[in-house]
């Protein structure tokens, strides 16, 4: 007896059995799942919800299919603990079989993961943290975020051409600030400069005052500042209750601390700080201005740095697979992405195919208003720059 469909019904009854054999393994073959690990709650929330809503924005505009698989982001709340970001990187690997681990948005998180990463023959894409040694923990490791060596050289540049001779520094007590103290210091000094002072505050609850008092009686020209995201407000407030604005001293810093996040809700104290960065909302790219657009859309905020090191590692992710024909060999993967280049929202970048860090440009900016609101406006730019740190060795 035949069916409408014009085969009989043991014959659809054998196609039925059949598809429900290779059903779901050629399911899990067609999809490609990227673990995206991410602070989504805790102090460091913002860097989650940012580079979240930019790996989504990244699969809206360029569709879920890349190289004939299905691309599926799997999100996990690490809440900022290098702990549970090895578990759940650990779960990923060993229950969701993911590909890529990505995210990472501080640099203790990175450190925890990158192990599996190599045991694994894993992918693990870094779009936050930013130790310049974090690469160097696993030949698997590629980074879309930026290294705070190579953002902070440029600060002290303008630093010591801009009349700055004795400055002081103050940085979050962990890889970046360290990383950040190091290289304005050098910078600055060989330029004939001097740090007169240097003060760590806590990464958790930090409270500036009392480092802010010991920078009010040393009276440097400046105070070069490295906090990570989201921690910029409290600074500016505790700057502005010690009467800090109104010193005489420079306040000068990286991007992180007016973060495009937050920096209009500082107030008219920001106007006029200067800092060194490798992304700004206002970059005046077509690239940028679509990315920003479509970003308030869909996020209803402005994107920061952090979003851009998401959406390029979400970019990196998806060429790597056109290279090897959709192929998930980690190996092949990370080959793939070594020497690529492509033009950001935040200008053109490359990966270092030695370092597998990201070469990009590295803008001076002022905060100035425009239309109303603050923004880091970019006035000067150091040309395709690499992580400093390994460009010695
Ligand atoms: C790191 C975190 C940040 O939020 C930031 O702005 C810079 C560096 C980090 O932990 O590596």
């Amino acid at each position: 007896m035949k069916t409408k469909s014009g085969f009989s019904r043991r014959a659809l009854i054998a196609i039925g059995g059949a598809a429900m054999l290779v059903g779901p393994a050629l399911a899990q073959a067609q999809t490609v799942k990227v673990g995206l690990i991410l602070p989504m709650t805790g102090p460091f929330a913002s860097t989650g919800r940012q580079i979240e809503a930019a790996a989504k924005l990244y699969i809206a505009q360029n569709g879920a299919t890349v190289a004939g698989k299905t691309i599926e982001l799997v999100i996990k709340d690490d809440t900022g603990t290098p702990d549970v970001t090895r578990r759940i990187a650990q779960e990923l690997l060993v229950n969701d079989k993911v590909s890529f681990l990505a995210g990472f948005g501080l640099t203790p998180l990175a450190f925890a993961a990158a192990p599996l990463a190599t045991q694994s023959k894993t992918p693990l894409i870094v779009m936050a943290a930013a130790t310049s040694s974090i690469t160097e923990q696993s030949p698997f490791v590629v980074r879309s975020s930026f290294t705070l060596p190579q953002i902070t050289i440029g600060i002290a540049d303008w630093a010591s051409k801009n009349g700055i001779k004795k400055a002081m520094t103050l940085v979050s007590d962990y890889g970046p600030g360290i990383d950040a103290e190091k290289a304005f210091k050098e910078r600055l000094t060989a330029a004939g400069g001097e740090v007169v002072g240097d003060v760590r505050v806590p990464l958790r609850n930090p409270d500036f005052s009392p480092f802010l008092q010991r920078v009010s009686d040393a009276k440097p020209d400046a105070l070069f500042v490295f906090v990570p995201s989201g921690a910029g407000s409290q600074f500016m407030k505790q700057f502005v209750e010690r009467g800090l604005d109104k010193s005489g001293i420079k306040l000068i810093a990286t991007g992180d601390v007016t973060d495009d996040d937050i920096v209009d809700s500082m107030g008219d104290v920001a106007l006029g700080t200067i800092t060194t960065h490798h992304y700004s909302a206002a970059h005046p790219s077509p690239e940028n201005k679509a990315f920003v657009e479509a970003f308030r859309k869909a996020a209803n905020t402005r994107p920061n740095f952090m979003a851009v090191g998401g959406w390029d590692g979400m970019h990196l992710i998806y060429e790597a697979l056109k290279k090897t024909n959709g192929a998930t060999d980690g190996t092949a993967l990370v080959e793939a992405m070594k020497g690529m280049s492509w033009v950001s929202p935040r200008g053109p970048v490359s990966i270092d195919p030695k370092t597998r860090d990201i070469v990009q440009n590295v803008y001076v900016r002022k905060v100035e208003k425009v239309n109303g609101e603050l923004y880091n406006v970019e006035f000067s730019t150091f040309e395709a720059v690499p992580d400093p740190v390994k460009a010695a060795k």
